[in-house]
Parts: C-alpha cells; sequence; structure tokens
C-alpha cells in the first residue's frame, strides 16, 4: 500500500485527503516538484529543492520546511514505500482559506502534499524504440519557468497529443520549438546538440541541465539556442527530457519521420552516459 505525507504526518495515500477549500484545489495556487529516487536515492535533490525555492518565492508562497527537513521528510516517504526506484511527488499550495477569493488569505498556512511511486527499474536501451510526438501552438502563460500545479494547458496539449497516437507535445510559439507539454527538448544537427536557453518561456529541466553536464564532461558538442520551427522539422535526432522519461528519442514528428526511424547514434551515446550517472547515484558515488 502506498504511503503519502500530508502537514507532517504519514498515511495510506487512499486515506489522505485536504479541505475542499484548499487554495491548491480552487485555483490550483501551489507548485510541485517532481524527484526521480534510484537506488532508494533522491536524484539531484539539491537542484530539485532550489527549483522548489525559485517556484515558492515566485507565487509567494513561504517554504514550509528547511532543506534538511525537505530531505529527512523526503527520504522517510521513499523508505515507506515501495521499490528501490520511484518517482517522488510533492506539492506546497497556499493552504486552506475561509472563502473563495482571488486574494490572498490573510492567515493560511501552506498545504504539504508528497506520494511516492513505483519506477520500473532497469531501462533496456536496445529495447527503446522511440516516440512519437506532434507540434502544437503553446497555449501556456508567460512565466512558464515556474513549476505551478495550474496544468490545464498541458494536460490538453499531451492530451491531444495522445489523441493523434503521438507520446508528447512539442509547444511552438513565435516560429520557436520551445518545450514538450511535460519535456524539454533537444535537437542534434550534423553532431551539435541544441537546447533553447533557460527563460520564462519554458521550465528549466533537471534531466536537461544534467544533459548539458554530461556534454560538457565528455567533449559532446553543445550550444544553448533557439530552435525554430524549421530546425526542429530537419533535425538528425529529437530528444524529449524529463524526470520520469529521462531521454525519450523521438523517430516521429508529425508526419516526418525523424532519425531514419529509429533511435539515433547521439541519443545512443547520451542514454548510456546518463545509465552509468544513475548507476553511480545508486551506489551513492554522486547525487
Ligand atoms: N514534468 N517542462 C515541463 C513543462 C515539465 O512539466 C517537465 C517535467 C519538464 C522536465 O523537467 P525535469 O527534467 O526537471 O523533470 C520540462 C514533470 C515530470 C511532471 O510534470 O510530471
Amino acid at each position: 500500500m502506498s504511503t503519502a505525507y500530508l502537514n507532517g504526518e504519514f498515511r495510506p495515500l487512499s486515506e489522505t485527503q485536504v479541505s475542499v477549500m484548499d487554495r491548491g484545489f480552487l485555483f490550483g495556487d501551489g507548485v510541485y516538484e517532481v524527484i526521480p529516487v534510484y537506488g532508494g536515492r533522491l536524484f539531484r535533490l539539491a537542484h530539485h529543492l532550489k527549483r522548489l525555492r525559485n517556484s515558492l518565492d515566485a507565487v509567494r508562497i513561504a517554504n514550509p520546511l528547511s532543506n534538511e527537513a525537505w530531505e529527512t521528510m523526503l527520504t522517510e516517504l521513499v523508505a515507506r514505500n515501495e521499490g528501490l526506484d520511484q518517482a517522488a511527488y510533492l506539492q506546497v499550495t497556499r493552504g486552506v482559506a475561509p472563502r473563495r477569493d482571488h486574494a490572498f488569505p490573510e492567515n493560511s498556512s501552506p498545504t504539504l502534499f508528497a506520494m511516492s511511486t513505483p519506477m520500473a527499474e532497469a531501462v533496456d536501451i536496445d529495447s527503446v524504440t522511440g516516440i512519437a510526438a506532434i507540434t502544437l501552438p503553446d497555449i501556456r502563460w508567460k512565466i512558464c519557468n515556474i513549476k505551478a500545479i495550474t496544468l490545464l494547458p498541458n494536460v490538453l496539449l499531451r492530451q491531444q497529443a495522445i489523441d493523434s497516437d503521438g507520446a508528447e507535445a512539442i509547444l511552438i510559439d513565435d516560429g520557436l520549438a520551445i518545450e514538450g507539454a511535460a519535456s524539454n527538448i533537444f535537437i542534434v544537427r550534423n553532431g551539435l546538440l541544441i537546447t533553447p536557453p533557460n527563460g520564462p518561456a519554458l521550465l528549466p529541466g533537471i534531466t536537461r541541465d544534467l544533459i548539458i553536464e554530461l556534454a560538457t564532461n565528455h567533449a559532446i558538442p553543445f550550444r544553448e539556442a533557439d530552435i525554430t520551427q524549421q530546425e526542429l522539422c530537419n533535425a538528425d535526432e529529437i530528444w524529449l527530457t524529463s524526470s520520469t522519461r529521462e531521454i525519450s528519442p523521438v523517430i516521429r514528428l508529425d508526419d516526418k519521420t525523424i532519425s531514419g526511424g529509429a533511435p539515433g547514434p547521439q541519443w545512443r551515446r547520451m542514454i548510456s552516459l546518463y545509465q552509468d550517472y544513475k548507476t553511480a547515484i545508486r551506489k551513492g558515488e554522486a547525487s
């Protein structure tokens, strides 16, 4: 049975409830993180907690826990749930208010919720066949660097991709490819790895940052630059990255076959570096 955490207490997920007056429920007024766990260890926790702090500051919710207290709580949550590999989810909302009013309530305290679900442990690189993606206009707000729980546009975009037999939507704004509905984007062109620069248009992905680090450490040519829709269509390889999907190679974009319809050589190189990094985390040699 899955165990959740709510405002200081651990209990079965199925028995964990919040008030209908919680502003997360009424307004989507909160922020969240998804943190992978490999071999029982939290992946890049310091990076996730820094991004959480940035999101909380941006929406003016006081961080309810110190970094040490977050680590203690999340470590216990992971220990109480099944499996060595998990995806830990946490969210902080502005809390429960006495009435529905857009303005911040005067005396609310944040609601802190966390749960963790098992993730498949072994990834067999040879069995990865790649995914289909579609391009769609980016209909989201203008501060997508905040990891807000207000995800209705992302939900609609992802569903549109699924309805067209795709796995992800790649969002286009002003002729540029920005990111996926729940992932960051990379392309490979003539051996050069490219991802759009961070800014208000996209989420600063933790997986994205690790890929940049791995590219730098292994002398893989890399650049942060805008990607036009044309460049996306003509890319040798397209990857979508996230905590839960890791690095997904795109083999079909709209009606076009990408990288010959199979994961490309640069993807193979990067996913094996990524798997090595996960192995180091499992052994406690990386964080
Ligand atoms: N989403 N961009 C968006 C819009 C995302 O929602 C996500 C992740 C990412 C990748 O970020 P990271 O590498 O830190 O997971 C980029 C999570 C997994 C989710 O909403 O479930």
